[in-house]
């Protein structure tokens, strides 16, 4: 090592005794504050206050156990301005706990955040053992069949819990389309009954989870989806003196979630060809652990009525393509119906209602008769403001893309990337 150029990564993984894919990991969610150097060959060189940030953030995420979310806002604003939310004392109730998005949630919770029990509420038997087996036998983990459509089966699962995340939906757009009264008993009926039973009970907060889909919505799932926004953000105004708050959290595709383009193109690239509906076209680039983090840290934020939204980065698709099969050839076969050039997360009438804070935008409530006491030095939004993907001013380059993809990067450390590669 020849200091004077800067550290290899892997000679920082020794020196600071956390594997390269970890560190890889934290380079990209911390960017904004470590910035090595890079070589004429484009490898990365660390210098000695880069080493310095990656101990800081290793006595963050290990010592006291924070979630990234709120390691980068001691970076950013040198405290998170509130008392760390402390989930050991937690009752956590997970509608659909056994979907992508809930297995992940109760990994990343019982693994840094140690609550009291998760309680996972899902119809389907064998999903539920799976789970099971995968988690391993555990008292802080358990299982409830049920449907959101029945709310006193709800009521029954809810006694006794704090919090609630309801992930619970129907969300494949053709189902939907072509079962449009399922699509409103799950995604709206449901919603509805998951707020009467966390008053009913008592319930402290309540997230749900929305889509880019609800905005501006094309088809029936995101229409739905909107509704239950809609109820989410409104249904504060039932809870009364039982005091129990809603809010939602909203974000586009989880990359390398099934369906989505990077199994596509690993795929498609053993032939040499990729298809690309659009070349123009642009994407949010978030990650399950980022969707979890989100979700955590507006537990910890909340008011009630808002909509968090994550500020994260785009990428163009044809970087994609350059990224996963530089020397394929690419053939661009047509946009498809209700497919969208752009991802958007909020919406025009959203605008001014929207605030940034700590790395999120913030769609408050429209009624402004509820408290906001958490919010009094967030930025105010323009009232023309919208969220999407060509308009960001955050890119991931192709390299950093090759890099995220082929890494280990993706989705933090390395089981948890095979985990969300393999959905
Ligand atoms: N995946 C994405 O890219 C993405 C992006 C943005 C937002 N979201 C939102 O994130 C949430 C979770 O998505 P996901 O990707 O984890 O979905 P998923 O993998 O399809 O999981 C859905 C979960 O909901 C359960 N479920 C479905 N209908 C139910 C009902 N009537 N009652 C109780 N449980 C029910 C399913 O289990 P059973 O079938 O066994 O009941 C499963 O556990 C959804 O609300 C979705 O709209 C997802």
């Amino acid at each position: 090592m020849d200091a004077g150029k800067g550290f290899k990564i892997k000679e920082v993984s020794e020196r600071i005794e956390v594997p390269v894919s970890t560190i890889r990991y934290w380079q990209k969610e911390f960017a904004e504050f470590i910035r090595p150097q890079r070589t004429s060959g484009g490898q990365r060189r660390y210098s000695a206050a880069d080493i310095g940030m990656f101990e800081r953030i290793k006595e963050m995420v290990y010592g006291r156990k924070l979630s990234i979310g709120e390691c980068r806002d001691i970076l950013k604003f040198g405290a998170t301005g509130r008392v760390p939310l402390e989930w050991r004392d937690k009752t956590v109730l997970v509608t659909g706990g056994t979907g992508s998005f809930g297995r992940h949630f109760c990994r990343y919770l019982l693994e840094r955040h140690h609550p009291r029990v998760i309680r996972v509420f899902s119809r389907g038997e064998l999903k539920q053992h799976e789970m099971r087996q995968e988690f391993g036998d555990r008292d802080d983990l358990r299982f409830f069949i049920g449907d959101v459509r029945d709310g006193d089966r709800l009521r029954r699962a809810m006694e006794g819990v704090d919090f609630v995340v309801h992930a619970a939906a129907l969300k494949q757009v053709p189902a939907c389309e072509y079962n449009p009264f399922e699509a409103v008993k799950t995604n709206i009926h449901g919603a509805q009954n998951v707020i009467d039973a966390a008053i009913d009970t008592g319930v402290k907060k309540v997230v749900a989870l929305s889509t880019d889909k609800a905005v501006n919505p094309v088809n029936l799932y995101g229409a739905t989806k909107l509704c239950s926004d809609k109820l989410f953000t409104q249904g504060n105004a039932y809870s009364g003196k039982k005091g129990t708050r809603f809010a939602c959290v909203r974000y586009g595709n989880v990359i390398g979630s099934r369906g989505s383009v990077i199994p596509v193109f690993l795929k498609q690239r053993e032939s040499g060809r990729l298809t690309v509906t659009d070349p123009r076209m642009t994407r949010f680039w978030i990650t399950l652990d980022q969707a979890v983090e989100l979700v955590i840290r507006a537990f910890h934020y909340m008011e009630g009525g808002e909509i968090f939204v994550p500020r994260i980065p785009s990428m163009r698709i044809m970087d994609l393509a350059r990224a996963i099969g530089p020397d394929c050839e690419i053939e661009i076969t047509g946009i498809r119906p209700g497919e969208k050039l752009h991802e958007a997360l909020t919406g025009e009438d959203e605008g001014r209602n929207t605030v940034e804070y700590r790395g999120m935008y913030v769609i408050m409530p429209s009624h402004s008769w509820w408290k906001r006491d958490n919010y009094s030095d967030a930025r105010k939004m323009p009232e023309d403001f919208v969220y999407t993907s060509d308009s960001n001013d955050q890119w991931l380059s192709v390299e950093e893309l090759r890099e995220i993809v082929f890494g280990g990067a993706a989705q933090g450390p390395p089981t948890a990337a095979r985990a969300a590669f393999s959905a």
